[in-house]
């Protein structure tokens, strides 16, 4: 079935999420943190994400910028940082995370190709509309849609199914996008056409569904889409 509609994960997919940790570490006076951010940066989304997950089987709901600052608040601890204006340094720099390099041609592609393209993130409305503005790609989607409306993260079905009900879409005509090999995989399972975008070159995870598709960032989605 053709693709009509390109729906991407945000964040680490279209959004660096490193790039708080990345940024706040080049600034004056952290030299401390300058020697451990990558660790803290890693910690802070293993953590972010482990809490979405167990809050979705344990069905203890809470918004994304909640689970975002217990991850952060743990990768501190861990690496021994208590500065409390380090910790508000790196929320404020996740409100404004950088867009990978290709985001805004290949976004701009699908919509001059007739696409739909939408954002299908676990982060808050506000949190999703903070990114999207500063990385200046709100006129190439069509929109933001965020767990909140269904109160449960991914990989949820009731989150996947937020698709078909803002587009009127069969499955099998919607790629979806994502640089979490879970979050793919799942939704290859809920009867997406996926792409694993695998900017790391990690294993794939060992779980009952495989996306289709693997990518090393997001150029081409435009000609695969079309292809499909
Ligand atoms: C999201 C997280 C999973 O944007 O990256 O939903």
């Amino acid at each position: 079935m053709p693709i009509t509609t390109c729906v991407f994960d945000a964040y680490g997919t279209l959004f660096d999420v490193a790039a708080a940790a990345r940024e706040a570490a080049s600034e004056p006076g952290r030299e401390e943190f300058k020697k451990v951010w990558p660790k803290v940066a890693n910690d802070w989304r293993l953590k972010q994400l482990q809490y979405s997950w167990l809050r979705a089987v344990a069905g203890a709901h809470t918004n994304f910028w909640e689970v975002t600052q217990n991850g952060l608040d743990w990768a501190l601890e861990a690496s021994g940082l208590t500065d409390p204006a380090l910790r508000e340094r790196l929320l404020a720099l996740y409100w404004e995370l950088s867009a990978y390099p290709e985001v805004p041609l290949m976004l701009s592609t699908l919509k001059a190709n007739g696409m739909n393209t939408a954002i299908l993130s676990n982060g808050s409305p506000a949190m999703l509309e903070g990114a999207v503005k500063s990385a200046g790609v709100g006129d190439v989607l069509d929109d933001l849609l965020s767990v909140e409306s269904v109160g449960v993260f991914k990989p949820h079905s009731s989150v996947y199914d937020l698709v078909g009900q803002r587009f009127g879409t069969d499955p099998r005509e919607v790629l979806f996008v994502s640089s979490n090999g879970w979050d793919a995989a799942a939704a290859a399972g809920y009867g997406f056409q996926t792409v694993w975008v695998n900017r790391a070159g990690e294993p794939v995870d060992r779980l009952p569904w495989v996306p289709d598709s693997r990518l090393p960032d997001l150029t081409t989605i435009p000609q695969l889409a079309a292809s499909l």
